[in-house]
């Protein structure tokens, strides 16, 4: 696909739908232990308190969430492709990008289906690859975000903005 192929930024939709995630995920993550009293108590075949129940059913809806959104999103990013990356971005900042937006997409498929796979099939192994993916998470969150900023604000490139407000052509 050629730089003139490319979309000339993001939609109204796509814009929502990584915002909405974003949040979602961040949630998430601060909120994940809350499912671990309810998902002791199955694993030890007994019922969990009504409390732990809740909060586990919060994780549960909101991870499961995350799934639908995140498959619109592929849909839409695999129909439509990406938008160009700045110009005169160097091939291995390029790189970094498209491997740390790779990994990205991987989190908000994979996490729901690790866990989905924890807490309906008991795989205590998925448990655990969702539980050590935690960290991961987090810094390669972090490392995309102070790329975003350090793009708006070092760079002065259109990058932030574009995933704020959707392009006035969209192709
Ligand atoms: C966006 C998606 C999700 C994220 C970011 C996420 C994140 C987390 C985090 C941070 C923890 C705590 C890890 C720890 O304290 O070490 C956790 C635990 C857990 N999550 Fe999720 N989660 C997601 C979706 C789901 C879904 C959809 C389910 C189930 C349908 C689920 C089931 C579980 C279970 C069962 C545990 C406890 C694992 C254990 O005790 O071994 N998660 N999750
Ligand atoms: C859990 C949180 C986040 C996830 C899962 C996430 C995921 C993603 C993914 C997968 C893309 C690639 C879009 C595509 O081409 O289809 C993307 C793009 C982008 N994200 Fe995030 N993001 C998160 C948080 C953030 C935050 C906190 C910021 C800003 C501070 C941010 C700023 C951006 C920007 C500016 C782009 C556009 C990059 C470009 O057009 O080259 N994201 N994000």
């Amino acid at each position: 696909m050629t730089v003139a192929d490319k979309p000339s930024g993001y939609t109204g939709t796509q814009i929502l739908l990584h915002w909405a995630i974003a949040a979602l995920i961040v949630v998430q993550l601060v909120l994940g232990e809350d499912i671990k009293p309810a998902h002791r108590a199955f694993s030890r075949g007994t019922e969990p308190a009504a409390a732990d129940m809740f909060n586990a059913n919060i994780h549960v809806y909101l991870g499961l969430a995350v799934l639908v959104l995140a498959i619109w999103r592929l849909a839409i990013r695999l129909q439509r492709g990406a938008p160009a990356a700045p110009p005169g971005e160097s091939v291995m900042l390029k790189r970094i990008a498209a491997a740390t937006h790779l990994v990205l997409y991987l989190v908000i498929l994979g996490m729901p289906v690790t866990g989905a796979l924890a807490w309906y099939f008991g795989l205590g192994t998925m448990g655990e690859v969702h539980e050590l993916a935690k960290p991961v998470i987090v810094i390669v969150v972090s490392l995309h975000a102070a790329a975003a900023l350090w793009q708006h604000f070092y760079v002065k490139s259109d990058v932030l903005v574009r995933m704020l407000r959707p392009a006035r052509r969209l192709s």
